[in-house]
C-alpha cells in the first residue's frame, strides 16, 4: 500500500489548499465514488485524472480517513486503460460474498463503475456497469473478466449506486443509475452482482434542465423512528440547478422493493426554469455536485460527501497543482418541521480535536447601517455561528474573508425571505465569466430568528441555515490578506442576537 499523506497546510504558493477538506495532492478531482466505511476507515475513491489538474484519463484515486476531517491519499484504486475510462460509481462490502469474487471469511469489497468505453474498444461509445473487487480492504482492485456486467448499448447509462435492500419484497442488491439525457433513474435488482434485472424507471420529474447524474437511494427513519421509515432519492442534475449549472435535487418518498413513489413531484410543466425555486435542493450553492452517501457507516448515520466544484467553471478555477476540493461530509437526516417531513444536514466529521479553540464571542449587538470590522475575529479557516433578528433593515449579514472594504457576503433580505451567498467581490473571479455571481435561496425565519453556521475553509463557504435545513456551498478565493470578519446592515438596522467564531486552522 501506497500512501501520501495529503500536507493540510498551506504553502504560500498553495493559500487555497483547504485544512478540513480533501483535495488531492497534485491532480484533477470530481465526483466522489465508492464510498464506505470499512475496518473502521472511511474510504473515499474519486473521479481523478492521475496525470493532470484538468479532467481526463478518469480513473479512480483514493483516499482515507479516521474522522472525515483528515485524509490520507493513496495510490489510484481503479485506474483507466485502452479500451475504457472508469466512470462514477459504488462500492458494497459484499459480506456473504454473493459475487463469488472472495474464497476468504470477510467477502469482498465489490465496485460497481461506468466503463465509458472508448473509441477503438470492443464496445466503443458505450457506457455501461462493470465490477472489480479488493481482497485487501479497498487498496488494491482486480477488474472482473465478465465486465461489463449490464449493458443496455446506451451511451449516457452511468453512476451506478448500489444498495443492500432488505425488507417486505426480500432481500437483495438494487442498483440505481442513469439514462443521463432521457432525465430517468433506473433501478435494477441482483442476487449476485452479476446478473441483473430491471425492476423500475423513475422521471423524468421536478429539475431536468440538464443531465441527470450520479443518484442515490437510502431509507431514514422521521425524527429518528425507525418505525416511520421514508426514502430519499437523490439525482444530481448539470446544468439546470437553481443558481445556474451544477446542482443535486432530492425526493422524499417510498420504495417498496421495486418502485420509487415520491409524496410529490411537479411532471407537468416541470421544464419551466421559473419553477426551480419549488423543487428540494440538497444545496442552493453553485460548488456541491454528485453528491452521494456513504456505505455502512457507522451507528446508520447517512453521511454524504459532494465535489466542491461546478461545471460550469470546473476546470478553470485557480488552484494548483491541485484542483477541486470535496464538501465536508454531511449527516442527512428527515425531520417533522412545521407538520412537514424536511430533509436537514448537518457537518459530519469528528471535531473533538478541533475543540477548545480560540473562539470569539459577541452577544446581543445592533448592527446600524454600514460595516462593523469584528477586531480579533479574523481568520481563513473558521466556524461562524450566528444568529439575526431583523429589525428595520432591508439587508443583513457577514462579510468573510474581506479587506476591510470587499469580501464574501453572506445576507439576508427577510422582506425577500431569502439567503444569499455574493461572491462578486470575493477575490479572483475573473478566471471564468460565471463565477463572479450572487447565488440565492429561500430562507424563513423560525420565531423570529435567523441562525447561521458558516465554515470557512480558505477556497469555500459552507452555509448551514436554520440548523441545516437550507444549505449553500461556494467556492472563493480571496487574497491571502483578506481575512477579516465584518457585520452589516443596509437601509436601517438589524441585531445579533449571538456571535461565535471558532479558529480552526
Ligand atoms: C458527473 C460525471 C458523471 C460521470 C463522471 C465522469 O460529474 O459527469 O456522470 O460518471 O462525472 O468524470
Amino acid at each position: 500500500m501506497d500512501t501520501l499523506t495529503t500536507s493540510n497546510t498551506a504553502a504560500t504558493a498553495d493559500i487555497y489548499r483547504p485544512a478540513l477538506h480533501y483535495a488531492a495532492r497534485n491532480t484533477w478531482l470530481n465526483d466522489p465514488n465508492g464510498l464506505i466505511f470499512h475496518n473502521g476507515l472511511y474510504h473515499l475513491y474519486y473521479q481523478n485524472n492521475p496525470l493532470g489538474n484538468v479532467w481526463g484519463n478518469m480513473s479512480w484515486g483514493h483516499a482515507t480517513s479516521t474522522d472525515l476531517l483528515t485524509w490520507t491519499e493513496h495510490a489510484v484504486a481503479i485506474a483507466c486503460d485502452e479500451n475504457e475510462d472508469i466512470f462514477s460509481g459504488s462500492i458494497v462490502h459484499d459480506r456473504h460474498n454473493t459475487s463469488g469474487f472472495s474464497a476468504g471469511s470477510d467477502g469482498p469489497l465489490v465496485a460497481v463503475y461506468t466503463s465509458a468505453f472508448k473509441p477503438g474498444s470492443l464496445h466503443e461509445g458505450v457506457q455501461a456497469q462493470s465490477l472489480a473487487y479488493s481482497l485487501d480492504g479497498g487498496y488494491t482492485w482486480t477488474k472482473h473478466g465478465g465486465n461489463p456486467v449490464l449493458n443496455r448499448g446506451s451511451a449516457e447509462f452511468r453512476d451506478p449506486k448500489v444498495l443492500r435492500y432488505d425488507g417486505g419484497a426480500g432481500s437483495y442488491w438494487v442498483m440505481v443509475a442513469v439514462e443521463a439525457t432521457d432525465f430517468q433513474v433506473v433501478l435494477y435488482k441482483s442476487d449476485d452482482l452479476k446478473n441483473w434485472e430491471l425492476l423500475s424507471t423513475f422521471g423524468p420529474a421536478n429539475a431536468t434542465g440538464g443531465v441527470w447524474e450520479c443518484p442515490d437511494l437510502f431509507p431514514l427513519p422521521v425524527d429518528g423512528d425507525p418505525e416511520n421509515l421514508k426514502w430519499v432519492l437523490t439525482v444530481n442534475l448539470n446544468p439546470g440547478g437553481p443558481n445556474r449549472g451544477s446542482a443535486g435535487q432530492y425526493f422524499i418518498g417510498d420504495f417498496d422493493g421495486t418502485t420509487f413513489i415520491p409524496d410529490s413531484t411537479v411532471t407537468e410543466g416541470f421544464q419551466d426554469p421559473d419553477r426551480l425555486g419549488e423543487y428540494q435542493w440538497l444545496d442552493w450553492g453553485r460548488d456541491y455536485y454528485a453528491a452521494v452517501s456513504f456505505s455502512d457507516a457507522p451507528d446508520n448515520r447517512r453521511l454524504m460527501i459532494a465535489w466542491m466544484n461546478n461545471w460550469e467553471y470546473a476546470n478553470h478555477i485557480p488552484t494548483t497543482p491541485w484542483r477541486s476540493p470535496m464538501s465536508l461530509a454531511r449527516e442527512i437526516s428527515l425531520q417533522t418541521r412545521d407538520g412537514n417531513v424536511c430533509l436537514v444536514q448537518q457537518p459530519a466529521g469528528d471535531w473533538t480535536a478541533l475543540a477548545d479553540r480560540d473562539t470569539y464571542r459577541l452577544a446581543e449587538t445592533t448592527i446600524n447601517d454600514g460595516v462593523q470590522v469584528l477586531k480579533s475575529a479574523e481568520g481563513t479557516v473558521q466556524r461562524i455561528d450566528v444568529s439575526f433578528t431583523p429589525g428595520s433593515a432591508e439587508e443583513f449579514g457577514l462579510i468573510l474573508r474581506g479587506d476591510g472594504v470587499t469580501g464574501t457576503r453572506v445576507g439576508i433580505r427577510s422582506s425577500e425571505g431569502t439567503l444569499f451567498v455574493d461572491r462578486r467581490k470575493s477575490g479572483q473571479t475573473d478566471f471564468h465569466d460565471s463565477f463572479p455571481s450572487i447565488d440565492t435561496a429561500p430562507l424563513q425565519a423560525a420565531s423570529g430568528s435567523y441562525d447561521l453556521t458558516i465554515f470557512v475553509d480558505r477556497c469555500s463557504v459552507e452555509v448551514f441555515a436554520q440548523y441545516g435545513r437550507v444549505t449553500m456551498t461556494e467556492l472563493i478565493f480571496p487574497a491571502e490578506t483578506s481575512t477579516s470578519l465584518s457585520v452589516y446592515a443596509t437601509g436601517g438596522a438589524a441585531t445579533i442576537t449571538s456571535l461565535q467564531v471558532t479558529q480552526l486552522s
